[in-house]
């Protein structure tokens, strides 16, 4: 005799129904129910397969095909009433589809089990979520390539340490988070590939006594293949922990770039005006424009670090195949897709909205004595004198420049000879900024020729 609050699914052999506690911490249909759509995919596969295979009657399997179309209506339409004593989507589901088609329903759960079923649902989930990375870094690599192709040989200072260094192109700059959404791009893609394998068919971890066919339900659900070992196929969530370290290193490079564009806009930089769609005021300073889109992505890679390494805390210590500790990788895995989507549209959206101050961006660009690496390479090509040695002597320079308050350009050819007696008029041509960068020509350099190479093969490898 089973008490009648025991679990319509497993309570053959139970006496009692759980604690209230007990419901709290073992149901996941609150942040599952996300699963749906998911769920009813593999389970039409599934059923199709059993009737495909003999398994099941293929009135029975229309029934059940028919069914969960029913149930997935319900529930996008919103008059679905979860059910946490369900604990899970799987079980609201099938409840749900007994209900509405009556015995038939039980005959779905054959040769399966919740073990590979969420495990093929999660996995359908985190593929749909590396598509969406996809076009959300090659929306954001086009917005980039924009600004580069618009400056590609504005000059702007170029940064060490965060002080002056040399200067280069706004064209290059852009080109450089050009390069790192390109590497995040083929992260995913190579992510993507490596986790499109069916669990569907493992059962709850050795396999089945039943006939099925788990190629023909992988290739229905879009899989390259069934996964080969039924142990690995229940217990593996590498899938989810790649998503988590690709999404973290992304965010990662959202972040340097939303710290740029906070430095960038501030009054004392004004390398570039954001716009009024992507900041917002302050309620006591009028004169307040806040970047607060670039500090929320800036932020973001907290969590979505955090998401890695709490599923990669919760894996590590796990005996094969499943455990219930695995229930908790979806939050995890939701929260950091949800917010690595919204800061790669927040920042493609802040990228194609903003503004270079051009004429600021070349201002700083000769300030800092950003050509003394000229100044010193001149003394080397034409003066034919050791590095080492022009170095010092370009360091004199910038000291004697420095005392009088003054740029490198503004010394007279007197002072400058006072250091060093070879120096001619031609040394002028060598520190202007436009001079510098047009001079960088060496493959992957700021000079303007070649950031265009490297727009125009983004460009190629785009179309
Ligand atoms: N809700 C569970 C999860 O997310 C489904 C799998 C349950 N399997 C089991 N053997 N209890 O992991």
């Amino acid at each position: 005799m089973t008490d009648k609050t025991a679990n319509q699914m497993w309570g053959g052999r139970f006496a009692a129904g759980p604690d209230a506690i007990m419901e709290a911490i073992n149901a996941s249909i609150g942040f599952d129910k996300r699963l749906a759509g998911q769920d009813i995919a593999g389970s039409r596969a599934h059923a199709a397969m059993l009737a495909a295979q003999g398994i099941v009657s293929d009135s029975d399997a229309e029934a059940i095909r028919e069914g969960l179309l029913t149930v997935l209506s319900e529930i996008e339409g919103g008059s679905f009433v979860f059910s946490t004593a369900l604990e899970d989507i799987h079980m609201n589901v099938e409840s749900r589809l007994k209900e509405i088609i009556g015995e038939p329903a039980g005959r779905l759960h054959t040769a399966r089990s919740r073990n590979d079923q969420v495990a093929t649902d999660f996995r359908l989930w985190v593929r749909d979520q590396f598509d969406a990375a996809e076009g959300g870094l090659l929306a954001l690599i086009r917005a980039l390539l924009t600004q580069a192709e618009a400056g590609a040989d504005w000059v702007m200072p170029g940064f060490t340490h965060l002080q002056t260094a040399q200067p280069v192109t706004w064209g290059h700059h852009m080109m450089a988070y050009v390069e790192m959404f390109g590497r995040d791009l083929s992260r995913v893609r190579d992510a993507r590939k490596r986790m499109n394998e069916s669990p569907l068919g493992a059962a709850a971890l050795a396999g089945t006594s039943f006939p099925i066919d788990r190629h023909m339900t992988a290739a229905a659900l879009g899989f390259d293949a069934p996964c080969a070992n039924s142990l690995d196929a229940v217990s593996d969530r590498d899938f989810a922990l790649e998503f988590l370290s690709v999404a973290s290193i992304s965010a990662m490079h959202l972040s340097r770039f939303a710290e740029e564009l906070v430095i960038w806009s501030s009054a004392q930089f004004r390398f570039v005006a954001l716009s009024d769609r992507f900041s917002t005021g302050s309620s006591i300073m009028p004169q307040k424009k806040n970047p607060d889109a670039a500090e929320l992505i800036r932020a973001k890679v907290g969590r979505i670090f955090g998401a890695n390494v709490a599923l990669m805390m919760v894996m590590k210590g796990l005996p094969l195949t499943y455990s219930k500790d695995m229930q908790e990788d979806k939050e995890q895995v939701f929260d950091a897709a949800d917010n690595w989507m919204l800061a790669l549209a927040a920042m493609t959206g802040m990228v194609a909205d903003m503004t270079a101050r051009r004429d600021n961006l070349a201002a700083a660009a000769g300030s800092g004595f950003s050509t003394a690496t000229d100044l010193a390479d001149w003394l080397v090509r034409v003066l034919n004198l050791p590095f080492r040695e022009a170095h010092h002597v370009t360091g004199s320079l910038v000291a004697l420049a420095e005392k009088k308050g003054c740029d490198l350009p503004d010394l007279s050819l007197a002072e400058m000879q006072g250091v060093h007696a070879g120096i001619t008029q031609d040394v002028f041509a060598v520190l202007g900024v436009e001079n510098s960068v047009n001079s960088r020509m060496s493959y992957g350099g700021t000079a303007p020729e070649q950031v265009r190479a490297q727009i125009d093969r983004w460009k190629a490898r785009l179309a």
